[in-house]
Order: C-alpha cells, then structure tokens, then sequence
C-alpha cells in the first residue's frame, strides 16, 4: 500500500486523512503524548485493521479519541467523578476506562465491557477527530512490542506501506503515553493502571482516593486490568538491563564494557562508552519522559550493539512513567550494583 504523508500546518491539511478514516481507512496523527494509529471506534471492521497493521494481539483494547469531554457519554457510563478529571485535565494526557456503551463494537474494546476515553490536546490530533465526526480508536503507531513513536520519523520506520497515511506534526510534547485511569465503583476511587504525565499527585488534588495498581511497578503476575500491561513492551532492538545503585559502582560496572548506555546528562563525562545516549538531567523527569522512546530506538542497526543498559530512573511525579516504561522494555531485567 502506498503511504500518504501530510505535513501538518493548519486544519485544512487534515481534511484527506479525516476521509480516510470516515471510509474504513488507518491514518497515524500525532498526539502530546505519542503518535496514535486512528481508525473509526464505531467500525469494528475498520479497528481490526489496526490489529493486522501493528501485529498487536486481539485482546488488547484500542483507547477512544474525542473532540471534546462532553462526547464521553454518549459512548460510555460517565459519572460526577469523570467530569471532575476532564475539567481538571482535559484535553491532555489521560485517559478514563468506564462501562462501555453498545455502539462501540467488542472488537474495539478486546472484548470488555469497559472503555478508555481520552480527548488530546495536540491541535493536529483535536482536529483530525473533530473533522472525522466519528470518535477515532487508536493505540500507539508502533509495530506491538516496539518503543512508541514520538516523531513521524519512528512512525514511517515502523508503518510506512502499512497504512493509508501518516500526519508529520512534529515531535510529541510528553514522549510517554497518556496516564490511564481506572474509575471504580465509589464516585472518589481512581486505580492507576498506567503512569503518565498527569502523576499520582496531581490525581490525588482531584480525587481523595488514588491507587497504584501493582502491575505499574511490578513484574505482571495475575490478570491484569489493561490487558495491555501482560505484553512485553517498548523493547529495543538489543537486550536492555536496567542498572541500579549509586553513580561510581554503575560508572565502575560500565568500564571497559562495550555497550550502549541510557543515562541521564550528568553521567555522560563519566560513562566511556562512544555509545552512549542521555535521556535528560537526573532531576529533569519530564525531559527524561520526552527522550525515553527516541532513546529506547537510537541503538536500531548498530550491529556494534549487544546489549543495552540504563540507568534507574527515580520514580517521583512524571519519573514513576519513565520507571515504568524502562522497566517494561529491560523485561523487569534489573541489577543491584
Ligand atoms: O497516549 C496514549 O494513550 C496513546 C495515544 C495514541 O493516545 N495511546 C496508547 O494506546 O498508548 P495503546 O493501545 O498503545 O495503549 C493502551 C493501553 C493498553 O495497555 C490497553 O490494554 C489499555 O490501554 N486499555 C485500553 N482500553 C482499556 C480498557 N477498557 N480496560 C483496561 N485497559 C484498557
Ligand atoms: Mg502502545
């Protein structure tokens, strides 16, 4: 298939792609948080495509896009407690799982009965959905188990003959996926199911009662909440190990092994290695957030690579996402040293 590319500038450019997904089709757009592979959320035809595109497994549910909050309910439950986010943070990087309603067909949802709900606000991605007329499903624009894509580039290398188009809208302002809630039966309970850019804290400035699911800082073990969270995920091309402890026995570790490096800017004069790549300062979460996904992909085709490792990031605010992410992508591979 041949791929059609549109340089993002104004509303006007997006009108070819919202034709495309109106008609069945898969567009790539860009969001805040990472490049999202759209299709029409009310074509269970057309979400199915997006599975074959990406090689994702069928039961992983696909997140609804909208244009604005006040949509959510025709397509699922809402309640007081999802108002209450959408106007603390919305449009932005959360996303609300809630009681689905009929017209989202089961091959949206991996067959639950529930729905994630998010509305971006990236001008591209608010546009795209809102000239579509129809809510758009869209899981990230990576082949399954890659890094997510944070700039068009990553999406080409991924999907380029895959889908019908692909929006260039720059590079995405967080770099790590939208922070997914789980809203549970009381109106002020909210279960973490995926660390994003809108932390725990900020959460918890909306809603009295904020739980991390295990699975965010834990090997899967059990069923999962987000099917999503039992896949292996964001792996690099090389095996990827995560290093903990104190910055002279990860500097003395380093020494003399030839191998990529994922550490933070202080680090560099430090880590020998002629491949080694900063992900941002020690105390720069978001800016670590922002890097992380590019980092994950600078070591594709470096046959001189073997192996990857990176440093243990902290886990305050936005850093929790950049935790859990590295996590995901080394396997829950970790060294004390
Ligand atoms: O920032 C984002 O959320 C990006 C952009 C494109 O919006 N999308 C994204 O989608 O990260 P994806 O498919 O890569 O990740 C969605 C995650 C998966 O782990 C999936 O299992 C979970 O959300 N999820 C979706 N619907 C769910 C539901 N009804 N119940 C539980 N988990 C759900
Ligand atoms: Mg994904």
């Amino acid at each position: 298939m041949n791929t059609l590319k549109i340089k993002y500038t104004c509303r006007a450019d997006l009108v070819p792609a919202a034709e495309i997904i109106k008609n069945g089709g898969l567009v790539a757009f860009p969001t805040e948080t990472v490049y999202g592979l759209g299709a029409s959320a009310l074509d269970g035809k057309a979400a199915e495509k997006i599975y074959r595109a990406k090689g994702r497994p069928s039961d992983n549910p696909l997140i609804v896009h909208l244009a604005f909050p006040w949509e959510a309910q025709r397509y699922c439950l809402t309640n007081r407690l999802f108002y209450r986010l959408a106007e603390a943070f919305m449009p932005g990087p959360l996303t609300v799982i809630m009681p689905k309603r009929k017209c989202i067909p089961d091959s949206v949802t991996g067959g639950l009965d529930t729905v994630g709900i998010r509305i971006p606000s990236h001008p591209a991605a608010h546009d795209l959905i809102d000239l579509c007329g129809v809510p758009v499903a869209a899981p990230s624009a990576n082949i399954s188990g890659r890094p997510s894509p944070t700039a068009f580039e990553h999406v080409l290398n991924d999907l380029d003959g895959r889908v019908d188009a692909v929006i260039d809208g720059g590079e995405s302002l967080y770099g790590v996926e939208s922070t997914i809630v789980k809203l549970t039966d009381g109106e002020d309970t909210v279960r973490l199911l995926r660390p994003g850019a809108i932390t725990v804290e900020m959460l918890g400035l909306v809603c009295p009662d904020v739980t991390v699911d295990p699975a965010v800082t834990g090997k899967y073990d059990g069923v999962p909440l987000a099917p999503g969270m039992k896949y292996r995920h964001y792996a690099p091309s090389q095996p990827l190990t995560l290093l903990d402890g104190e910055d002279e026995k990860v500097y003395g570790f380093l020494r003399g092994r030839e191998c990529g490096v994922i550490c933070f800017d202080e680090d560099l004069p430090f880590v020998p290695s002629a491949a080694a790549v900063s992900c941002g300062s020690r105390d720069d979460p978001l800016r670590q957030a922002h890097r992380l996904f590019s980092c994950l992909r600078f070591f594709d085709g470096r046959d001189d690579v073997k192996e990857i490792y990176a440093r243990m990031p902290s886990r305050e605010g936005v850093g929790l996402a950049v935790f859990n992410r590295l996590a995901k992508a080394s396997g829950f591979n970790v060294i004390k040293v």
